[in-house]
């Protein structure tokens, strides 16, 4: 079985995760969720990426040059920047592979604000809700 090589990208304040207002995203820290992820999908012949900006024009660049290589899929949390980020979904729709947007928690149950997804446009498929299983879920949608 051919290995299939995916990257995770995280936008600002995801770096803060388990410290981050834990009664809404967990006690889990980015790096907790990494390595969980990747036990998961240890059967998996998957090799994963992790990136974690909190600047917008780093995750532009980062997606440019993502999207030079192989990848199966990028799974991207956007975090805020998925509510404001014309530049990131610009980046997004250049990408020869699918991407699938996560977000921890279910944004339709907080704020007016969170519900708009710009970035979402560019997306096959938008899961929320999942808490720190978002990822591996994320990865498994492109494994079915
Ligand atoms: C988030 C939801 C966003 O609204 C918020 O700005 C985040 C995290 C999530 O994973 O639930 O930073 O993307």
């Amino acid at each position: 079985m051919a290995t299939k090589r995916f990257a995770v990208i995280n936008g600002p304040n995801l770096n803060l995760l388990g410290t981050r207002e834990p009664e809404i995203y967990g006690s889990k820290t980015l790096d907790d969720i990494a390595k969980e992820t990747q036990e998961k999908l240890k059967d998996q012949n998957v090799e994963i990426e992790w990136f974690q900006s909190n600047i917008e024009g780093e995750l532009v660049e980062k997606i440019q040059q993502l999207s030079t290589q192989d990848l199966t899929a990028l799974i991207i949390n956007p975090a805020a920047y998925s509510h404001t980020s014309i530049a990131i979904l610009d980046a997004l729709k250049m990408t020869p592979f699918p991407v699938v947007e996560v977000h921890l928690s279910n944004t339709h149950l907080r704020e007016e604000f969170r519900s708009t997804k710009i970035t979402a446009k560019a997306s096959t498929v938008v899961m929320e809700g999942l808490g720190s299983h978002a990822y591996y879920m994320g990865i498994m949608s492109q494994l079915l």
